[in-house]
């Protein structure tokens, strides 16, 4: 059997071309030289479709045999990968293999966010001549890294049109073995909780039908053995570059083999391909790991950190800010935002970020208070600032706050319009809405059309007008609601699976705008926390404000559970105030000043009511962050407490490249009379490397440091945070 072999470091991935022309899935694991088309058997089997061309031969059937990228209409009647309808509404296609290329260098895709770096490319063909239709399946490979992503082109070289109900991004099977499937289900507030699922004989899927990735499951999934721990055992990961509907689903067909796959939603999909047009389904970016799943975690995030994230800020530490959001609400006046600002300046604190509430009538103080919150259902829309609130210009503040010290940042939500704005009155049809239907809600705001260009441009004007009358440094660029209607009054062909998808391409045009004219502009994305924490928004922020909930304890659940799939240079990390807004409950300001470092650290409380106690440890938090800055972002990252367990204690630790530096992060979860001694285990570190504790003065061995771990000091209260650095002597 011909086969097309693509190789990293220490896996290997292959496909088999059989001599009807159909591709096969035929392995991916630990790298090997053999032919795996060894692995593939043919029994005789009833009951099953058989290629017309296969004749009388039943041992092959697309519905048990290994497929690349199994095609609706072929006889797999597990979940395929591709479903075409023609423009008689006859759903069903042939696809056969046509021709396989390598080409050095990645590839891109047009519109659409892909990773990019020392990479080489391979694109397989497979065509059904009757349908005028090729389907390019493009494989980037990353050799040194063990990364190897897919995206799909799916070409209409006919007159005819096609319709698209279904393209998955990626799709292989197993021909054995049991597994189970880890994923992140979450909720506003309350994002990435880790939950394990067996794979059985049933569709394991999760995704969303919300418009944007979601707070309700993360894009991002493993399948690993049953056993298989943060140490050892195979694991395979899919990350979905993908900011909107999708779907990640496995299952384990009548012969117990293991289908899984990754893609856009075929639930929203019904994509009209007119004659000699293609669409590009999105890239997932897939590793596989045979030590665990905390190698998975660190293929990713170098992966994420060097070969998805991108611009000036990549590789650089970012300002530590102060944003007024939980200080303020929209209670704020210009003066007030200055007085914060000064105070940062004195704490150490390198940027001030002005959140929600500086424009249009957004968050005016007189206004009727709706659910409790002051001016939230008006303004999104109106990019202009309001003058009278701030007491002038956004210039006079920015050159107040520069004059400080401070860089200036600005929270947008440029997807959204209220009602009760200039913008919705001028064009109510810039919203997506059904007509002469009541529009569902969210948060008192509609989503604006992104995918009209007129719209994107029209918010564009707006806010570069702003952006460019301030030395504007940083943007924090929201999105506070799910898409309900997907009906574009610009549209004169409906389409509700179109619409959703071009949707995602606008946000990315708005952003790829916004980083062409401004390329140092630093951007954190935001989603109302953590519903758009994909590696897609990754390409274009570099960080991510991870969840609306910043209280410590629920941040180790969170921030654990992202670690699995990204780095800590992406996530968004502030300490706040006590007792905490989400949840109530009240930390040290030590504990929460050692879980924000874990990530991009930041403050969000009002500077001006602190203590000097407590005006003392931030200025000590920031001396300590900016000296362990290169090991939190760059170091290789280790949880020592696994994500899902009920836990006394969360621990993890961060090790450098060289092995010569450890960092071990602890808080107890739990108090106990009479406590049991916790030990503080590292992992990663060089075994027969001696090292001393810089708080301690003691030294250990790595061996004892990650076979045993060091005794935490015994502290008569609740949530303690331990921070420890090892120095190899
Ligand atoms: C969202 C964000 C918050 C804040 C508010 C402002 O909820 O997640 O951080 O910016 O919007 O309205």
């Amino acid at each position: 059997m011909e086969r097309i072999t693509l190789h990293t470091q220490n896996t290997t991935y292959q496909i088999g071309i059989n001599e009807k022309g159909f591709l096969l899935h035929l392995y991916y694991g630990p790298r090997t030289e053999a032919d795996m088309s060894n692995l593939m058997t043919y029994c005789f089997r009833c009951g099953h479709g058989n290629p017309y061309d296969y004749g009388i031969d039943r041992t092959f059937s697309c519905d048990f045999s290994p497929q690349e990228y199994s095609c609706y209409g072929s006889g797999d009647y597990r979940n395929h990968a591709i479903r075409v309808r023609d423009a008689q509404g006859v759903a069903g296609a042939d696809l056969r293999y046509k021709s396989h290329r390598f080409v050095d260098g990645k590839y891109t895709i047009p519109g659409l966010p892909a990773s990019y770096g020392d990479a080489k490319t391979c694109e397989i063909t497979l065509e059904d001549p009757r349908l005028n239709l090729e389907v390019v399946l493009k494989y980037g490979v990353f050799y040194a890294e063990d990364i190897i992503t897919r995206c799909v082109e799916v070409k209409n070289n006919g007159t005819d049109d096609l319709y698209l109900n279904k393209v998955m991004s990626a799709s292989f099977d197993f021909v054995t073995g049991q597994y189970d499937l880890i994923h992140f289900y979450g909720r506003h507030f309350n994002e990435m909780n880790f939950e394990r699922t067996f794979v059985g004989h049933e569709a394991i899927s999760i995704g969303s039908r919300r418009g944007v990735s979601g707070h309700q499951h993360n894009p991002f999934a493993i399948l690993c053995d049953r056993d298989a721990g943060e140490e050892f055992g195979s694991c395979y990961g899919m990350s979905l570059m993908y900011s909107g509907n999708y779907v990640i689903q496995a299952e384990q067909d009548q012969y117990s083999q293991t289908r899984f796959q990754a893609g856009i939603s075929d639930e929203m999909l019904d994509y009209l391909l007119p004659g000699g047009e293609s669409f590009h389904a999105p890239e997932v970016i897939m590793t596989y790991s045979s030590e665990g799943l905390g190698k998975l975690s660190r293929n990713y995030h170098r992966f994420i950190r060097n070969n998805v994230c991108r611009g000036k800020y990549q590789h650089t530490r970012r300002p530590i800010l102060v944003n007024n959001w939980e200080a303020t609400y929209f209670d704020f006046t210009g003066d007030k935002l200055l007085e914060i600002s000064a105070e940062a300046a004195k704490l150490g604190i390198e940027m001030f970020v002005l959140d929600d509430g500086w424009f249009g009538n957004r968050g005016c103080l007189d206004c009727e208070p709706v659910d409790g919150n002051i001016g939230d259902d008006r303004g999104l829309g109106d990019w202009f600032v309001n003058e009278e609130k701030m007491g002038g210009p956004i210039s006079n503040i920015v050159e107040k706050v520069n004059a400080m010290g401070l860089k200036f940042g600005l929270w947008i939500e440029p997807e959204m319009v209220n009602e009760n704005s200039k913008l919705y009155q001028a064009h109510p049809d810039w919203a997506l809405q059904i007509p002469g239907k009541k529009p569902v809600l969210g948060r008192n705001q509609l989503v604006l059309d992104y995918t009209r260009d007129e719209v994107i441009d029209g918010i564009f004007d707006q806010i570069t007008k702003v952006v460019d009358s301030a030395n504007i440094e940083y943007i924090k660029m929201d999105m506070n609601r799910s898409i309900c209607e997907a009906y574009s009054a610009a549209a004169g062909h409906q389409n509700f699976g179109e619409i959703t998808y071009k949707y995602v391409l606008g946000v990315y045009k708005f952003l790829d705008k916004l980083l062409a004219r401004y390329p140092d502009l630093l951007i954190e994305g935001c989603s109302s926390g953590g519903a758009r924490y994909d590696a897609g928004m990754m390409y274009y922020t570099p960080q991510i404000w991870t969840s609306d909930n910043s209280d410590a304890i629920e941040r180790l659940n969170i921030q654990c559970s992202a670690s699995y799939g990204y780095p800590v240079s992406v996530v968004g990390s502030h300490v706040s105030a006590v007792p905490n807004h989400q949840n109530g409950r009240i930390t040290d300001i030590d504990t929460r000043g050692m879980v924000a470092m874990s990530g991009n650290f930041g403050y969000e409380l009002d500077l001006t009511k602190l203590s000097q106690e407590e005006k003392d440890k931030i200025k000590a938090q920031i001396v300590r962050f900016k000296a362990d800055w290169d090991i939190i972002h760059n170091g290789d990252y280790y949880r020592v407490t696994p994500g899902g367990e009920n836990r006394e204690f969360v621990a993890w630790n961060m090790v450098s490249q060289d092995r010569k530096q450890a960092l071990l992060n602890l808080v107890t979860t739990n108090t106990h009379g009479n406590p049991l001694v916790i030990y503080g285990k590292c992992k990663g570190l060089d075994k027969d490397t001696l090292y001393r504790c810089r708080e301690t003065g003691e030294v250990f061995s790595g061996a004892v440091l990650m076979h045993i771990g060091v005794p935490m000091p015994m502290v008569f209260a609740e949530y303690v945070a331990f921070q420890y650095h090892f120095d190899a002597i």
